[in-house]
């Protein structure tokens, strides 16, 4: 079995979609879910499902050190893979080329990168959007792209409306990459 770090930074519902996957306890174990935000709902999931929950808590100005740390704490982990679902920061350091690391972002990249995408696709008037599951590299959403699925955009609607409807894909797409990397005998083979 595949030992899973998740990265999360908010509401965690996309975390939730890894907890409750019917593969988890079979092909994956959720060795720890990783946080900056100490009192965000991801950490309290975790909690309910009885999975090691550590939050290490972001400021700037100790950047290099954060970094440092948060890649302490994965690699004490022992890793297969790790997963940022819904993690709101940027990983400076070598983590994701010691351990496979991917991150499942609300936009077709490489259209509307960054923190922002939900928000920039719908400035920008598209028809469609969607989510892209890919490997983090140096880059911010630029790292080799293993899933994609595209969401409509309705004339009515509100980023939170949009950003739910590409959460429902989200949630199943990242399971099933999860789910298929841990498969695989060389995760990083999915890389080459
Ligand atoms: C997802 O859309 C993810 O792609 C983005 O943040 C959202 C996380 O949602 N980076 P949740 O916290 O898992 O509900």
């Amino acid at each position: 079995m595949r030992k899973v770090v998740v990265l999360a930074s908010g509401n965690g519902s996309l975390l939730q979609a890894l907890i409750d996957a019917p593969e988890r306890g079979n092909q994956y174990e959720i060795v720890a879910v990783v946080s900056d935000k100490p009192k965000c709902f991801a950490i309290e999931r975790a909690r309910q499902a009885g999975i090691t929950e550590i939050a290490i808590s972001f400021q700037k100005s100790q950047d290099n050190q954060w970094q440092q740390h948060l890649k302490d704490t994965v690699l004490g982990f022992n890793p297969d893979l790790v997963v940022s679902a819904g993690f709101m920061r940027i990983i400076r350091s070598d983590l994701f080329e010691v351990v496979p690391t991917i991150n499942s972002h609300p936009s077709l990249l490489p259209n509307f990168p960054g923190a922002h995408a939900v928000a920039d696709a719908l400035a920008a008037g598209v028809e469609k959007t969607g989510a892209t599951v890919h490997f983090i590299d140096a880059g911010v959403d630029s790292g080799k792209i293993l899933a994609q699925q595209s969401v409509p955009v309705y004339p009515n609607d509100s980023v939170q409306s949009l950003h739910e409807r590409i959460k429902m894909v989200e949630r199943i797409q990242l399971t099933q990459v999860v789910v298929k990397l841990c498969l695989q005998e060389d995760i990083w083979a999915g890389l080459h």
